[in-house]
């Protein structure tokens, strides 16, 4: 039996933030109790969508004192290392489609003072990140197909949760498990229980009237039901 775990970490996506007045955005994010903002960098090429890079991890890390969890949804991830780490990144995680050299990536994002965390798309196997466990501060499970905010939630991806915690338990692994696209209400209990202990949410945060308030709502649905 794998317990859900009592550790609930919230991370706003900016993906859907109101730019034009992203530092308020942050400081409501803050105020409402997230505990780290998510990132979403991407290139075009990787996803089908092109969004920031530095300088928006620049404008964030400058409004905000939480940590800044990047998330490169970009190919040949490690050309953009180093400047991302300079514009403030706390972590910095990869894609195992991308990254051919998984153990080399990991061990430079962590020489640069960064959280190295590898992220695995829907159709991607568990087992891609199996040898690499123990270089791991972040498992993150894609719960869509990258690339846009807003999408439906894959039902598949609460077995994978499940299987992912297994896993990081086997190996006595401490790092987070995080899941990643359309974390709600409806959706944020049962990956939870599932043992997902990071929850990323861009559209449920940012299109509620009351994006603070929607933080708490996300936090107390992580409890067990009796
Ligand atoms: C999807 C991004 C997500 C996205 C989540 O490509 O990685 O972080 O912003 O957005 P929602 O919560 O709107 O599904
Ligand atoms: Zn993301």
């Amino acid at each position: 039996m794998i317990a859900a775990t009592s550790c609930v970490r919230i991370a706003p996506s900016i993906l859907s933030a109101d730019f034009r007045r992203l530092g308020e955005q942050l400081a409501m994010c803050e105020a409402g109790g997230a505990d780290c903002v998510h990132v979403d960098v991407m290139d075009g090429r990787f996803v089908p969508n092109v969004t920031f890079g530095a300088k928006v991890i620049e404008a964030a890390r400058q409004s905000t004192s939480l940590p800044l969890d990047v998330h490169l949804m970009v190919v040949e991830p490690e050309k953009y290392f180093d400047d991302f780490a300079a514009a403030g990144a706390t972590g910095l995680t990869i894609h195992a489609e991308v990254a051919p050299h998984l153990h080399r990536q990991l061990s430079r994002i962590r020489e640069l003072g960064c959280r190295a965390g590898v992220a695995i798309n829907p159709a991607t196997p568990i087992a891609a990140v199996s040898e690499v466990v123990a270089d791991l501060d972040l498992l993150l499970v894609m719960s869509v197909n990258p690339g846009f905010g807003g999408q439906e939630f894959i039902a598949h991806s609460v077995d994978k949760l499940r299987r992912a915690r297994l896993m990081l338990a086997e190996s006595k692994s401490k790092a987070w498990l995080e899941v990643d696209g359309g974390i709600n209400r409806d959706t944020i209990g049962d990956v939870w229980q599932a043992g997902a202990d990071t929850f990323v949410a861009g559209h449920a945060i940012f299109a509620a009237a009351d994006p603070k308030g929607e933080i708490e709502a996300l936090r107390a649905r992580c409890r067990v039901i009796v």
